[in-house]
């Protein structure tokens, strides 16, 4: 459902190109949820955002759902993410001015769904992530993990094929890291939805099914090749 060919990153300062990603490559299978492990600047972060379409790679593929989006115009690419990807970030990125609910509905607003249909989304959701009965009120009266539900609940309301999650549980303490854990683990087990979750902690990547593990920008351990790999290819 998802895979990573060939991926290699520069970054440009100054003069300087530095490379931060070498020659990825692996293949994520619809419904799984895997961890991309690594220190601080191994390169998970750059991996994820190229995988989720908010930045494009110097060289590669990656294949979601059989699209290529590297070679997506940032029209359609806006439109593929918006139907095929969810996105969880590590300071949840909710909109202070709008209330829980409405940032939960928000994804449906750009898809002309209708205000009725798009509340009852929402507070289904919302429930799901433990969150019921505080639909009206604002991001500022909750807690980091209750925030980060919200955040959950709003990533999945378009029913993405793929969530990426930024360090989610990074700006928690470890007891409501557990919860924010488990509801991540319940939500890809019941909805089937397909979760990759960056971290740098042994303890969040050991509770996912598999783990992709980044150093100074190389996967080690993920499906070495030597040459181009060939189109079709045997699932792991
Ligand atoms: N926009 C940028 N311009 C220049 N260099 C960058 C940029 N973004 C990232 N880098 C560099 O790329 C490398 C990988 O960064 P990245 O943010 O992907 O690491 P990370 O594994 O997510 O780290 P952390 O755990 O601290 O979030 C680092 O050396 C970083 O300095
Ligand atoms: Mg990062």
């Amino acid at each position: 459902m998802l895979r990573v060919e060939n991926i290699s990153h520069s970054f440009k300062t100054g003069n300087e190109w530095t490379k931060v990603l070498h020659s990825i490559n692996f293949t994520v299978n619809q419904g799984e949820m895997v961890a991309l492990l690594g220190s601080s600047g191994s390169g998970k972060s750059t991996l994820l955002n190229l995988m989720a379409g908010l930045m494009k790679p110097l060289e590669g593929h990656i294949y979601i759902a059989d699209q290529d989006i590297v070679k997506l115009g940032e029209n359609k690419l806006a439109e593929f993410r918006r139907k095929h990807i969810g996105f969880i970030f590590q300071a949840y990125e909710l909109i202070t001015s709008l209330t829980v609910c409405e940032n939960v509905e928000l994804p449906l607003v750009f898809q002309s769904v209708s205000p009725r249909i798009r509340r009852q989304k929402a507070l289904q959701l919302l429930e799901q992530v433990g969150l019921q009965g505080k639909e009206d009120m604002f991001p500022s009266q909750l807690s980091g993990g209750q925030q980060q539900r919200v955040s959950i609940a709003r990533s999945l309301i378009t029913e993405p094929s793929v969530i990426f999650a930024d360090e989610p549980t990074g700006n928690l303490d470890s007891k409501t890291e557990e919860e924010i854990l488990a509801i991540l683990l319940h939500l890809n087990k019941t909805l089937k939805t397909t979760f990759i979750v960056v971290t740098h902690e042994h303890e969040v990547a050991d509770r996912m099914q598999r783990i992709f593990s980044l150093r100074d920008g190389y996967l080690i351990n993920g499906d070495f090749r030597e040459e181009s790999p060939v189109s079709e290819e045997a699932a792991p």
